[in-house]
């Protein structure tokens, strides 16, 4: 009989296709509770350590947001110095002293890997809310329920991901979990900004399939199109972003003229790459999509906590 295992959300390979049905059947249940009150006390006397070493608006509000609309408490801290967090043994001692305090911990961190160490050192559970070029989990679960509620399924669809694919940590995650699927995806990037190899070997053996394009027109053929901003912030050389980070622009008119009803989605924030004028069609379902992760959330740290809801 199938059981959900998972204390630590860190990486999305953690995941099979039984936890992504489990997940996707519970946040439809939890958005019942939420709408009509009854969620708000599930975790009552429950308290979240907010941990973001690193910028973030929306996450940290959202994992903020759902844990008091459980009815439980946060503390928070943003922006510890760089510079005396990235070392490992400083983020372990963080974490040893945190977990005298809380229930749970929710960290964001500049460096890759880094919510391994800080789920390592302690007996809570820890959620990786973003790692550096890495993994980004929960963003990751609310995209592929956002999907699901948008299109009612995921099997047989085209999505096209388009941006910053080698230090986009979103799509990273998202495409680990896409995999359980048999869906087809368009990778459209330019040449420098390709899905490293490393992040394509997971896909092997998976019902997924996927073929890269630096043609920004392969979203014409896409249900869903997953808008990504440059990485600013993860380009060694800025030159170097300076010459790509204008290098596509989904606008109303190139949405509007694809053959498909292609569903829009980005995680936010956006630079140049998505216009604003793309924002009032029906298919602009980025904003839905945040309110969705409030509610995934909701679901994820219920669950990390070994808190059943029915
Ligand atoms: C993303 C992130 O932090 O990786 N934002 C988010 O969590 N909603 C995407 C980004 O910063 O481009």
């Amino acid at each position: 009989m199938y059981a959900y295992s998972h204390k630590n959300i860190l990486d999305t390979l953690q995941f099979s296709k039984e936890d992504l049905n489990f997940l996707i059947e519970k946040t439809n249940r939890m958005s019942v509770l939420h709408e009509t009150g009854e969620a708000f006390g599930i975790l009552h006397g429950k308290l979240l350590a907010s941990l973001f070493f690193e910028a973030s608006t929306r996450t940290r509000m959202s994992f903020e947001a759902a844990m008091e609309r459980l009815g439980g408490r946060l503390i928070s801290t943003v922006g510890f110095q760089f510079s005396s967090i990235s070392k490992g043994e400083t983020l372990y001692d963080t974490m040893k002293m945190i977990e005298a305090y809380v229930d749970i911990a929710v960290i964001r961190h500049p460096v890759e890997g880094s919510s391994r160490i800080a789920a390592g050192a302690v007996n809570i559970p820890v959620i990786n809310a973003g790692d550096g070029a890495g993994q980004h989990p929960t963003q990751a679960l609310l995209d592929l329920y956002t999907i699901v509620s948008e299109k009612k399924k995921i099997d047989g669809l085209n999505i096209a991901f388009i941006g910053d694919l080698k230090y986009g940590r979103t799509i990273h995650s998202l495409i680990n979990l896409l995999r359980h699927y048999p869906v087809h995806l368009y990778l459209i990037s330019p040449e420098e900004l390709k899905l490293p190899d490393k992040y394509k070997k997971n896909l092997e053996g998976f019902p997924m399939t996927w073929e890269e394009t630096t043609d920004i027109k392969a979203i014409w053929d896409a249900d869903v199109a997953y808008v990504t901003r440059i990485q600013e912030e993860r380009f060694p050389d800025h030159r170097e972003y300076e010459k790509l980070k204008d290098i596509y622009k989904v606008n109303k008119e190139l949405v509007l003229a694809s053959k498909k009803d292609t569903t829009i989605l980005h995680p936010l924030p956006r630079v140049n790459e998505l216009s604003t004028d793309v924002d009032d069609l029906p298919n602009a379902a980025y904003f839905r999509q945040a309110k969705y992760g409030v509610v995934v959330r909701m679901v994820l740290l219920c669950l990390s906590l070994g808190v059943n809801f029915d």
